[in-house]
């Protein structure tokens, strides 16, 4: 039933749904209406009921409304940066050249272990703050860069900080299985147990883990250790991801979609196995521009087959300091488009509805009765816009459950 009265309506705007046939689910001159910090109303002006009326109402005089945007794969907590490895990376050495000589990952590792939580919450949240300025309402984010309980720990709950201070979602990955930390170089039988036996279920049990990821790569674990921590995660009751083929086709994709998992994410090394697997479980493939961009990669994630075999795709910052410095979610979806050769309307799904989704979320990501009042008001008309500039600010107003979130 209709309430007499709305918390907010907003009207003469451009609405991007991404629900029904339309492209971009477009409804031109349309209105929209929250309560509760719900949708309850929205179609065209010309069928608002009569006598409908709000509390606040605003005429978006054509603008374009979208649902908030979903970022699905960051690490964007972490202490210090890696500013030095960027010139490395220029001058010829590769992701794995350094991660061998004790760069990479491992060295945000050590910045990570050293800062304090509220040094890791100050150096984290403008990171946070920048992806929300682009209209980003619903944020992934890992841990990883600890390797120990109370490192780990710490990410996580910096992670749910950063929500609570934006008044965001914030959804957590634990990573412990990133990198093989320094100290278990000989013997990461007793880490990958460390991670399985120990923190997994008590980060767990203390309700910072939303989901349970893995790098699945000859550089980090095999896919009989990530088995293993699926195995254990599956138990609790987590949902499972994973970062797969992204250097080389180690079958991970095929193993997450084994364990009905949410997501497979990078692809760049992705095949045929690995796209029938995901199909079949409907576990979504996370595309990740950026790091494809900063690392160089020539090699293209299948997007063809994948769009030939009906994987949904979603797009990701990758927001971390090593292979994807990115701060931008819209600029993620430009990548895509000029990159991997998403259309627009892929792009646009990709951070929205199928980004919901790989996050396990069915109530976000589409503007539709019942969904969280989640939206974004731009300074574009049409939704292609936001794919098509490169980089500068859209965003005009972002609605967190019917409120406008202050800028
Ligand atoms: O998603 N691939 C592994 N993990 C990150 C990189 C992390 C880092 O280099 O710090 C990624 O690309
Ligand atoms: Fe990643």
């Amino acid at each position: 039933m209709m309430p007499t009265r709305w918390d907010l309506l907003l009207t003469h705007a451009n609405l991007a749904s991404f629900a029904g046939d339309m492209p971009f689910g477009l409804i031109e001159d349309g209105a929209l209406a929250c309560a509760d910090g719900r949708i309850a109303w929205i179609g065209p002006m010309r069928e608002l009921p009569p006598g409908a009326s709000a509390t606040h109402v605003e005429d978006l005089g054509g603008a374009l409304l979208t649902p908030g945007l979903v970022d699905c794969h960051t690490h964007l907590v972490f202490g210090g940066n890696r500013a030095n490895e960027f010139d490395m990376r220029l001058n010829g050495a590769s992701y794995e050249d350094i991660a061998r000589a004790g760069g990479g990952i491992v060295s945000s590792v050590r910045a990570t272990r050293a800062a304090s939580e509220d040094e890791l919450f100050a150096q984290s949240l403008p990171r946070a703050r920048a992806l929300l300025a682009d209209g980003v309402t619903t944020l992934e984010i890992k841990s990883g860069y600890g390797l120990e309980t109370e490192t780990e720990r710490r990410m996580l709950r910096v992670a749910r900080r950063i929500g609570s201070e934006l008044g965001i979602t914030v959804r957590t990955s634990f990573l412990g299985l990133h990198a093989l930390p320094p100290e278990y170089k000989e013997r990461r039988d007793d880490y990958v147990t460390l991670v399985c036996d120990t923190m997994l279920p008590e980060l767990a049990a203390e309700g910072l883990i939303d989901a349970v990821d893995a790098f699945c790569e000859k550089i980090a674990f095999t896919p009989a250790e990530t088995r293993r921590l699926f195995e254990r995660a599956t138990q609790l009751g987590l949902p499972v991801k994973l970062h797969a083929e992204q250097l080389s086709d180690q079958g991970g994709a095929a193993l997450v979609a084994s364990f009905h998992g949410l997501s497979a994410d990078h692809l760049e090394h992705l095949g045929d196995t690995g796209i029938a697997a995901m199909a079949e479980a409907g576990t979504v493939a996370v595309l990740l521009p950026g790091a494809f961009y900063a690392l160089r990669e020539t090699r293209l994630p299948p997007v063809a087959a994948l769009r030939e075999h009906g994987v949904p795709m979603a797009v990701a910052t990758d927001c971390n300091p090593g292979t994807s410095p990115l701060l931008s979610l819209r600029l993620a979806a430009n990548m895509a488009c000029t990159l991997f050769r998403l259309t627009p309307e892929e792009a646009l799904r990709a951070i929205t509805v199928d980004a919901a989704r790989a996050l396990g979320l069915d109530d976000r990501g589409t503007l539709a009765v019942g969904q969280r009042a989640d939206l974004v008001r731009w300074n574009a008309k049409h939704p292609a816009e936001l794919c098509y500039w490169i980089g500068g600010s859209l965003a005009r107003t972002i609605y967190r459950g019917g409120c406008a979130i202050p800028a």
